[in-house]
């Protein structure tokens, strides 16, 4: 009898996950027919819901998916296994613990393994499910490469690149108006996004979670590059940073299950800032947002992710569970799921990233004199 693997994608999606999928599917094609693989509908939802939603995938289904964005097996970033929401007669929402229900439809179904694709908080669900007995491979994904284990993952390119590409068309409309202007990247917890767009885009100033800014400095680079005959300033900021002392800017999570805040808007309030500064000059905002996450994944993205779905698949037919696949240059490899989700990938403010935009003018509000 066949070997059977269930691949799941889990939190937002990402360019390059479709990619991941083929290279799993085409990769087992070669083994004779041995393996056949399935996918889980949004997430561990088509394992979890009373209906189960699992579909075969094959060659011919994968075929030209790794040009294709977003996952053709949905995802979501709201509950898994162990807080999944069910709806109760009177309409409330009760969250259940269907972990060992999965477990038994996993064994029942016949499943050898499970690849899941996806960030910290999906990594840490295959680490509790591979601790309930399902052996599971992880593959890190998330376009704020806020993953410690691997040295890129795949989407981020794409990220970075869109808002490149973004802050481009920006700076000649700035440069037109002698306007300021203010580009909101995502990045929860991790300026990797803002910090690339910011050097590889030209931008002035560069706003990232992890060094909490001033406004004053801010507005004092402003005003330096307007005296200084340079009528116009672009600023990127992380919707995951903060003022010194102060807090991220966003709404409390309103979907069933989900237990992140929505972060946004803190463009909007460093405008407001800066005019309670007294800066005259026209401010204007742009929040680039799910953009960041859509369509085509780049080539650097697609190789990425083509090369993860191999390498998970290799570790599924070697039984290597319980590891994350990761990338560490040159290799592809892997690392224990416990190891993998210790700590998040964070820029530090003395990395040489940081130390190259700086000496290129870059100003990141943490300034005490310029
Ligand atoms: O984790 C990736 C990410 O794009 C974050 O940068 C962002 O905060 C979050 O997902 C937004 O997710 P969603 O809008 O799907 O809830």
């Amino acid at each position: 009898m066949a070997h059977k693997i269930l691949i799941a994608t889990g939190g937002g999606d990402c360019p390059g996950l479709n990619a991941v999928i083929r290279g799993i599917v085409k990769r087992a094609a070669q083994e004779n027919g041995e393996w056949q693989i399935f996918g889980c509908i949004e997430s561990f939802n088509g394992i979890l819901k009373d209906d189960v939603e699992i579909v075969p995938l094959n060659e011919s289904m994968v075929s030209g998916l790794h040009v294709k964005g977003g996952t053709i097996i949905k995802t979501t970033n709201k509950g898994g296994p162990f807080h999944f929401p069910v709806r109760q007669p009177d309409g409330s929402w009760k969250i259940e613990d269907r972990s060992q229900l999965m477990k038994k439809r996993f064994d029942n179904m016949g499943f050898d393994a499970i690849i899941n694709i996806g960030g910290d908080g999906s990594q840490r669900i295959s680490l509790d499910l591979l601790n309930i007995g399902i052996p599971v491979v992880g593959v890190p994904k998330t376009i704020d490469n806020d993953l410690s284990s691997t040295d890129f993952t795949f989407g981020f390119q794409t990220a970075v690149q869109i808002a490149t590409e973004a802050i481009d068309k920006l700076v000649t409309t700035a440069e037109s108006h002698n306007r300021v202007f203010i580009m909101e990247v995502m990045g929860r917890d991790a300026g990797w996004i803002a910090l690339h767009t910011a050097i590889a885009g030209g931008a002035d100033v560069c706003i990232i979670p992890e060094i909490p800014y001033n406004p004053e400095a801010i507005a004092k680079k402003i005003e330096t590059r307007y005296k200084n005959g340079m009528g116009f300033c672009n600023i990127v900021i992380a919707e995951g940073a903060k003022r010194v002392g102060g807090h991220v800017v966003g709404k409390a999570p309103t979907a069933v299950g989900d237990q992140h805040i929505k972060l946004g808007g803190v463009g909007d309030v460093l405008k407001q800032e800066l005019q309670e500064l007294g800066l005259e000059h026209d401010i204007r905002v742009t929040v680039l947002g799910h953009l960041q996450r859509g369509g085509t994944p780049l080539a650097y993205d697609r190789i990425l992710a083509t090369e993860f779905g191999v390498k998970a698949f290799e570790l599924v037919k070697e039984k290597k569970y319980g590891n994350l696949v990761v990338y560490r240059h040159p290799n592809i490899s892997y690392v224990p799921l416990e190891e993998a989700v210790k700590e998040p990938h964070l820029v530090k403010p003395d990395d040489f990233l940081v130390k190259a935009a700086r000496g290129v003018g870059v100003v990141f509000g943490d300034e005490t004199s310029q």
